[in-house]
């Protein structure tokens, strides 16, 4: 099931399908963020699912627990295929976050991002007053996330050891961060490239500008494609 999600940070609906339109039958499993889906909200997603691509739609829901059920039920019947919460707001939040997609046809696979992976151990500690080394708070969440009954997380790949160690081999990973040594960090902090994603035993990378500020974006795609899932 190992597969590449091309992440679409455009910010508006022209810019996405003409970006889409380069792939022709080709049809990838695309990520659609906050940009995009507060800009131009259902109908865009209802379109995008309309040409054949799976969505993972991810808003990074955070708040009391009975917003974020309401939020997901509302969004449960859009025929998305995966959808996430951030794990920091808590065991009772994911739960609820749950309960709302309880109810649709077919509700899409629930994970949660454990920590973002633009935070390094220096924004932890003196932002966010976490003293714990980061790799034990990304575990502790992905531990949380997993009895709250969510199947996954959003983590780096250099995490998924041990959050596989620890959550088992069935509790999905999908990892941003990604990189090709060629290319800028931008303001990714803990990343790899897709081959080592592979090793490292992620089931889906994330890739976002490497292939969509690429000269051909297809060919990117397709090189992620090669060393992640080849
Ligand atoms: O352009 P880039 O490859 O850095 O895009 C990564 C995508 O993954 C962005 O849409 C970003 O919001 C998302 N993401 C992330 N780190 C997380 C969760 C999501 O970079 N922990």
């Amino acid at each position: 099931m190992r597969d590449v999600i091309i992440a679409l940070d455009f910010p508006n609906r022209d810019k996405t399908l003409a970006f889409l339109d380069l792939f022709g039958n080709k049809k990838p499993f695309v990520k659609i963020g906050m940009e995009l889906f507060y800009a131009e909200g259902h109908s865009l997603l209802r379109d995008i699912k309309a040409r054949g691509h799976k969505i993972f739609l991810d808003l990074k829901l955070h708040d009391i627990p009975n917003t974020v059920k309401s939020a997901m039920r509302a969004i449960s019947n859009l025929g998305i295929d995966m959808v996430n919460v951030h794990a920091s707001g808590g065991i009772i939040m994911m739960q609820a976050a749950l309960e709302g997609l309880s109810e649709a046809n077919s509700a899409p696979i629930l994970i949660a991002v454990t920590q973002l992976t633009s935070t390094s151990q220096d924004i932890l500690q003196k932002e966010l007053m976490i003293n714990s080394p980061i790799n034990d708070v990304i575990v502790h969440y992905a531990l949380n996330a997993r009895f709250s009954g969510l199947r996954g997380v959003v983590c780096s790949p250099l995490e998924v050891a041990a959050i596989k160690q620890a959550c088992g081999n069935d509790f999905i990973t999908v990892t941003p961060g990604i990189r090709f040594a060629d290319n800028n960090k931008d303001d990714q902090v803990r990343i790899t490239t897709p081959a080592d994603a592979k090793k490292n035993g992620s089931d889906f990378i994330v890739v976002g500008r490497p292939i969509t500020q690429a000269d051909n974006p297809v060919e990117m795609y397709c090189r992620c494609l090669n060393d992640f899932c080849g």
